[in-house]
């Protein structure tokens, strides 16, 4: 049997016989041998930072579905206690990050990002899943972007408003400004390091920087995107860069100068128009409404089938708009894959 980098090549714009496909979250609760291991090990930064756990779990997707991609598990703030921000994932509440980051003080105290010292286990995770996977699929290594993490750290939890965070941005923007940097600079550190461990794409998630407006997205979201961008490119030019912000219509048109190869949708964009807007030169991933997967199958495979046909052959990869729901059925998440390795071009 050949190798499997359809990911790989879709991502650097190459013309394929059908779109690979992953999905975000693939690894997780949906997920009946994930649910099975989580009653055994029930902390999250144990199974996320353990490498034989961590390794196991990106791998469970990988034997049920065989995707052309396979995302290691981990989390967008498992690099935070790096820079000295302490982190706890909580059932069914979230992230919490106690104390929240209120202070420029605080924001002098974080310090370098040292991977090798900090976040060791990545490296394992990655060489772990390579060695099972070989070359049957492409290996995704992920981060945060700066104003999802700082969301995250100054808020000290999931929020619906953003009001502590964008409270600083409007009345101490300097004081953001300075955290922005100096997450970004750290992040950077940390999409290399993925990349010298095994990572052949990487997505940055900046999942909360839909909810800036236009301008503000301009002065706090993208220039720390592009700074990680600039740098990755600047040493890994040939790794490609994947952005995903959820919420994005309304600035997709600014997306292309943050330097990203591909663009993850979410679902309330139409792909044709988005392909339009952002220009064809560039890659998209995405874009069905992870609600689709609560549907009749013949109701999914017209909805993937539509998505397919709208983004064209040349630099898609077949997701989701935003990560699986933890209830979704598991014969439907199989339906997915299997009607998009099924369909040619
Ligand atoms: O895609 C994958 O399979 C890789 C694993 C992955 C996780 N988190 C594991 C996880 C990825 C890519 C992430 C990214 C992440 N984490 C994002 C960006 C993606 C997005 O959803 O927009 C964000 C915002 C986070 C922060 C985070 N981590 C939240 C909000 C939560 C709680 C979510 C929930 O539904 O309860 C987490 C915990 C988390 N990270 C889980 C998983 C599988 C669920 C916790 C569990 O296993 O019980």
């Amino acid at each position: 049997m050949g190798g499997n980098d359809r990911l790989l090549r879709a991502a650097r714009g190459e013309e394929l016989d059908r779109p690979p496909v992953w999905m975000m979250r693939q690894a997780g609760r949906y997920m009946k041998v994930y649910r099975d291991l989580r009653q055994k090990y029930p902390t999250f930064r144990e199974r996320s930072e353990v490498p034989e756990l961590a390794a196991e779990i990106s791998l469970q997707p990988f034997r049920a579905f065989k995707p052309d991609g396979v995302i290691m598990f981990s989390d967008i703030l498992t690099p935070l206690p790096g820079v000295g921000i302490d982190f706890d994932i909580i059932e069914s509440r979230g992230p919490i990050i106690d104390p929240p980051i209120r202070s420029q003080a605080q924001i002098d105290a974080i310090h370098e990002f040292d991977p090798e010292a900090a976040v060791p286990f990545i490296r394992q995770i990655l060489k772990t899943i390579k060695h099972e996977v070989a070359d049957q699929a492409t290996i995704l290594g992920f981060v945060g972007a700066p104003w999802t993490l700082a969301a995250y750290a100054i808020e000290g939890k999931s929020s619906k408003d953003y009001a502590v965070i964008k409270a600083m941005a409007y009345s101490e923007p300097k004081m953001l400004h300075s955290f922005l940097l100096k997450l970004a600079e750290a992040i950077a550190v940390y999409v290399r390091y993925q990349i010298d461990c095994g990572a052949q794409v990487v997505q940055i998630f900046d999942s909360w920087a839909g909810q800036l407006s236009p301008s503000d997205y301009e002065t706090f979201a993208l220039p720390y995107e592009k700074l990680i961008v600039d740098r990755v490119k600047a040493t890994h030019p040939d790794t490609p860069l994947i952005l995903y912000i959820n919420g994005s219509a309304g600035i997709l048109d600014r997306l292309p100068k943050t330097g990203v190869d591909v663009i993850s949708l979410d679902w309330t964009v139409d792909m044709a128009e988005a392909r339009d807007r952002i220009g064809h030169h560039i890659g998209v991933q995405g874009n069905l409404d992870p609600c689709v997967l609560f549907g009749k199958q013949e109701h999914i495979r017209e909805q993937i089938h539509a998505v397919i046909q709208k983004a064209g052959k040349k630099g898609h990869i077949m997701n989701l708009g935003h990560g699986i729901l933890a209830t979704t059925p598991e014969e439907n998440a199989r339906f997915f894959f299997e009607t998009v390795k099924d369909y040619k071009y």
